[in-house]
């Protein structure tokens, strides 16, 4: 078992697609001070798929999700869900930002119910989802809580429980969890990886750590230094073994080897451009 380089962008894949990003680009500002972000970008996401982006620091990974999040126009190109080009934000897709997103005047129950009354959900129903939600991210004891009383893993929890309740068909998730320390993330992942399998949700997920994408993915891009560009694409198979210690296999030290060596490569020329700005 290990990782294969893909096509994310075969016709098969292009056929069966839930979420689509078809010779997508960006480039911030005009004239002297313009900045392309992303080169044309294509991918296709199937239902269900855990596509991880890692690539290095500056290269367009969050402008691509804001992007799909319906946040930010493209320049060029579009990102389709079920064949609708995505143009503004939607419930149907749900977004979790690095950190510190919550709404801290809110008690947690009322920050995750807020997506639903914001909607119209009866505020009884919207506190009931909500409740059900924190309990499905194991913080149901916690609603009363406000989020100042929170750890930084228990925030990014609620952060999760306040995407999901929306029951969204896809999760946009920006480094959820960057901030945390080692073991709080290492939890999570396995909680992220238990409530994909049960809600079958298609992730798109941003991460710096390469065995974070190992453990979640069912596919990996490797972005290149910016403009933005798919530098490789690989499916992954270490998401569907259940072995918590799966990263200690030898066959996962080489699909990090691999990995690691593609974005050192541009990691170093994403640093040396920045050096030249
Ligand atoms: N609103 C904006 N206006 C102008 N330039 C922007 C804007 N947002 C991003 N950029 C530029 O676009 C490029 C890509 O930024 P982006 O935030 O997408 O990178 P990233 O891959 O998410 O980086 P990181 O890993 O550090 O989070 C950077 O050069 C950044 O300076
Ligand atoms: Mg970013």
């Amino acid at each position: 078992m290990s990782i294969e380089p893909i096509d994310l962008n075969s016709p098969e894949r292009r056929a069966d697609a839930k979420l689509t990003i078809e010779g997508l680009s960006k480039t911030f500002g005009g004239g002297a001070d313009a900045v392309q972000a992303l080169a044309p970008i294509d991918i296709s996401i199937g239902l269900g798929d855990f596509l991880c982006v890692v690539g290095p620091s500056g290269c367009g990974k969050t402008t691509l999700l804001n992007i799909v999040a319906g946040f930010e126009p493209a320049t060029a190109g579009q990102a389709t869900l079920d064949g609708q080009v995505i143009t503004r934000p939607g419930a149907e897709r749900g977004v979790v930002f690095q950190q510190g997103a919550l709404f801290n005047w809110l008690s947690v129950l009322e920050n995750v119910a807020f997506g639903p009354r914001a909607r119209g959900v009866p505020v009884a129903q919207a506190r009931a989802d909500a409740q059900k939600m924190l309990e499905m991210v194991g913080l149901g004891s916690f609603s009363s809580k406000y989020p100042y009383q929170l750890s930084g893993g228990m925030q990014q929890r609620v952060g999760i429980a306040r995407a999901l309740v929306n029951d969204p068909e896809v999760l946009l998730m920006d480094e959820p969890f960057a901030a945390l320390d080692q073991q709080t993330r290492e939890l999570l992942q396995e909680e992220v990886r238990k409530i994909w399998q049960e809600t079958g949700k298609t992730i798109m997920w941003i991460t710096h750590s390469i065995e974070e994408a190992l453990f979640l993915a069912t596919h990996i891009i490797v972005m290149s230094a910016r403009p933005g560009k798919i530098k490789a694409a690989f499916r992954s198979r270490f998401s569907e073994n259940p072995d918590p210690l799966i990263g200690a296999t030898a066959e996962f030290t080489a699909a990090r080897r691999e990995i690691v060596g593609l974005l050192r490569e541009e990691s170093q020329k994403a640093r040396r451009q920045e050096e030249h700005v």
